[in-house]
């Protein structure tokens, strides 16, 4: 029996209202940012509370009242070694997992699908080469790494491409439910499970393209490709804003990504073709 309903949590892909913490990651790449942060705070912690306690004690014991006439002593050897062996060792700590972080978002894996994002004063357009029903037959019978091979890169002239445009519903235009300023006309539907590439550019002036929850931010600069990998976990609708002030409409022109299953991928290309 089927018992998963049972542990079924919402998971929250857009921002809330004062939010303080981190979105729930749906990707690798978040949740090793969530991590990282939780690692690097506990040390911040410890810090923080020996710095205050060590000002408070010296306000404490060396005011003029207390301590009328001061000590001559001007260094001391150990105490000059400790307090610089222990904070280097601290750093060294905290840089490990840093870079450990930094290098595998670097990563891009083979990836399966490419999409390019482009950002327009004041909205996002998206092409990518999609792929068919047979292809998906075909994938599933060959492993992982060779399929790359054959669904990976850019569109060759004789390949039916997909592009389109993606713009913001206006606060009248929203239906109930609908997140006020973070909804879009077309999202953009990608499988679970699938290493993504995204290539990022613009057409006009820098943008960014953000999606929290997958612990992404990533330049849009005019003339230049950036590229970045998703990878993400499971099926939802990712919320995400431009992250560059790019003119009046900067906060108008948001990023919703909608993670399905391979299947829903399929269907969903092959209506967008037709
Ligand atoms: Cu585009 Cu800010």
């Amino acid at each position: 029996m089927n018992m998963k309903w049972i542990f079924q949590i919402a998971y929250c892909d857009a921002a809330e209202p004062w939010q303080l913490g981190f979105q729930d990651a749906a990707t690798p790449i978040m949740q090793g940012i969530i991590d990282l942060h939780h690692d690097i705070m506990f040390f911040l912690v410890i810090i923080l509370i020996f710095v205050l306690w060590m000002l408070v004690r010296v306000l404490w014991h060396f005011h003029y009242k207390k301590n009328p006439i001061p000590e001559r002593i001007v260094h001391g050897t150990t105490i000059e070694i400790i307090w610089t062996i222990i904070p280097s060792i601290i750093l060294m700590v905290i840089a490990l997992p840093s870079f450990t972080l930094l290098y595998s978002m670097d990563e891009v894996v083979d990836p399966a699908i490419t999409i390019k994002a482009i950002g327009h004063q004041w909205y996002w357009s998206y092409e990518g080469r999609p792929f068919f029903s047979y292809q998906v037959k075909e994938m599933q019978l060959r492993s992982v790494i060779d399929y790359s091979l054959y669904y990976s890169d850019y569109n060759t002239s004789d390949e039916q491409s997909l592009a389109f445009d993606s713009y913001m519903i206006a606060e009248d235009d929203l239906e109930l439910g609908q997140l006020r300023l973070l909804e879009v006309d077309n999202r953009v539907v990608v499988p679970v499970n699938t290493h993504l590439r995204f290539i990022i550019t613009s057409a006009d002036v820098l943008h960014s393209w953000a999606v929290p929850s997958l612990g992404v931010k990533c330049d849009a600069v005019p003339g230049r490709l950036n590229q970045t990998a998703i990878y993400i976990k499971r099926e939802g609708v990712y919320y995400g804003q431009c992250s560059e002030i790019c003119g009046t409409n900067h906060a108008f022109m948001p990023i919703v990504i909608e993670a399905v299953s391979l299947d829903d991928y399929v269907s969903w290309v092959s209506n967008k073709l037709d």
